[in-house]
């Protein structure tokens, strides 16, 4: 099979019902809780992407036993001490931030050192950020001088419980040192400015000795020692950072409507939707309930008459930084120019997607103007695409493969968009969703 898709054609019109995979955070979150819980956690809609496995190899190096089967994943946790430190270990957090930077605030009591190593990608991103605060706690860090990886960690016995200032809006970071807290013996303080709370959300439902402060632009958050963690049944919602392409490819097609069912809609992921409502898409909620703290909801999209064009909001970029891509789109085909700042976490991703946004809109013939952290997208109402295009060389990153994707079947154009393998990573039924919306 050819690592790539060749699109010839746009979407026609389409009025249907998706499920799109399971939360990607979520499900990292529930193996890396579940591998230091006591007795046998079970999860049910459990993501098995890339990312998702990388991390349950992690947490089977640690000596935790892991089955699965097509509908369920068991993960057999033997304690808050349970992991077991072998000599020269090797951790392959492969191309997931998330796994490679909470998986260090977890094992930050190792007594043996540790080697963490990531694919290409992964090799490109800074781990001094999440270094920096565990290196307080007491552990030691050995650090490929540009970026990180491949390090080493040796931790320590002795930890000291630290003051945390998160700064960058990181849900990675501040999850990071969360998990580093739980093994102290004093009290962690944390001030985070806003970002995805949902290893707050767990460790309440857990009953673990957390306290949330939830502030205008920050939360303070105080974490201190956790004895024991019963273990944890989970029934994963579908991710939203999926659903929005699917959001996006309805903005941006004629008379469409779409049902995305079960959707994790915690406020502080949905940056997008209300992106996407400013700009005039028709998005509502049903069937809204609670689910061991998350929202979830069946999110229902119906091709607008008009986009427009808007000038984002600063405080909503961290709700939103894994959909920026498809918001650049869906301003693509605005009336006016839209404008997007303070980004510059968008470069830092699995790829420099702002950099790639600017690329992907100059060969659809959109105008921008981008610095380091900002974009300005000169829309068209009446985009059309008629060349052939080729995507390549973007670090496998699977949201610009999407991304591209989605652009293919909106705006026209003979494309061949290549490292189609990139989608395992985190959303592997995304070209049969698609091939189902095109029937
Ligand atoms: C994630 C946090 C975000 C996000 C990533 C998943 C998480 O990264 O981009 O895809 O699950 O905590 P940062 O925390 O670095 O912003």
């Amino acid at each position: 099979m050819p690592n790539f898709i060749s699109i010839k054609k746009k979407i026609k019109s389409f009025n249907k019902n998706i499920n799109v995979d399971g939360d990607k955070s979520l499900s990292i979150r529930w193996v890396l809780f579940s591998s230091i819980a006591s007795g046998v956690s079970e999860a049910k809609n459990l993501l098995m992407s890339e990312d998702v496995l990388a991390s349950i190899n992690v947490i089977k190096k640690l000596g935790i036993k892991v089955t699965k089967n097509n509908e369920y994943c068991k993960i057999y946790g033997k304690g808050i001490n349970g992991f077991r430190y072998k000599d020269n270990l090797t951790l392959n957090a492969k191309n997931s931030g998330t796994l490679g930077r909470l998986i260090l605030g977890l094992i930050v009591n190792t007594p043996k050192k540790i080697k963490l190593i990531g694919d290409r990608s992964l090799s490109k991103r800074d781990f001094k950020r999440v270094a920096l605060p565990l290196s307080k706690f007491g552990a030691k860090f050995k650090l490929n001088k540009k970026f990180g990886l491949p390090l080493t960690i040796k931790g320590s016995q002795n930890l000291k419980s630290i003051r945390y200032n998160e700064t960058r809006g990181s849900a990675q970071c501040k999850s990071s040192v969360i998990f580093a807290g739980m093994r102290t013996n004093g009290k962690t303080l944390i001030k985070a400015k806003k970002s995805r709370n949902h290893t707050e959300l767990l460790c309440k439902h857990l009953k673990l000795p957390i306290k949330i402060k939830n502030k205008k632009n920050f939360d303070l958050i105080e974490i201190n020692k956790i004895k024991n963690i019963k273990q944890i049944k989970y029934n994963i919602p579908s991710d939203i950072s999926s659903a929005a392409f699917f959001i996006a490819l309805t903005a941006l097609s004629n008379k469409s409507k779409i049902l995305i069912k079960k959707v994790n809609v915690n406020p502080s992921r949905i940056g997008v939707i209300t992106i996407l409502k400013k700009m005039g898409i028709n998005i509502f909620f049903k069937n809204k309930n609670t689910y061991k703290g998350e929202a979830i909801a069946d999110i229902i999209v119906k091709s607008p008459k008009k986009i427009k064009s808007i000038n984002c909001p600063t405080y909503l970029n961290s709700g939103a930084i894994d959909e920026f891509l498809v918001i650049f789109l869906v301003a693509a085909k605005a009336h006016g120019v839209s404008y997007f700042r303070n980004l510059s976490e968008l470069n830092k991703k699995e790829s420099p997607r702002l950099f790639w946004a600017s690329k992907i809109l100059k060969k659809i013939g959109i105008k921008t103007i981008t610095t380091n952290d900002s974009i300005k997208i000169f829309g068209n109402p009446k985009l059309k695409v008629n060349k052939k295009i080729i995507i390549k060389n973007f670090l496998k990153d699977h949201r610009i493969f999407m991304c591209c994707t989605i652009a293919a079947l909106s705006f026209g154009g003979n494309w061949k968009i290549h490292d189609k393998d990139s989608i395992k990573t985190s959303f592997p039924s995304f070209l049969k969703i698609i091939s189902n919306l095109r029937k």
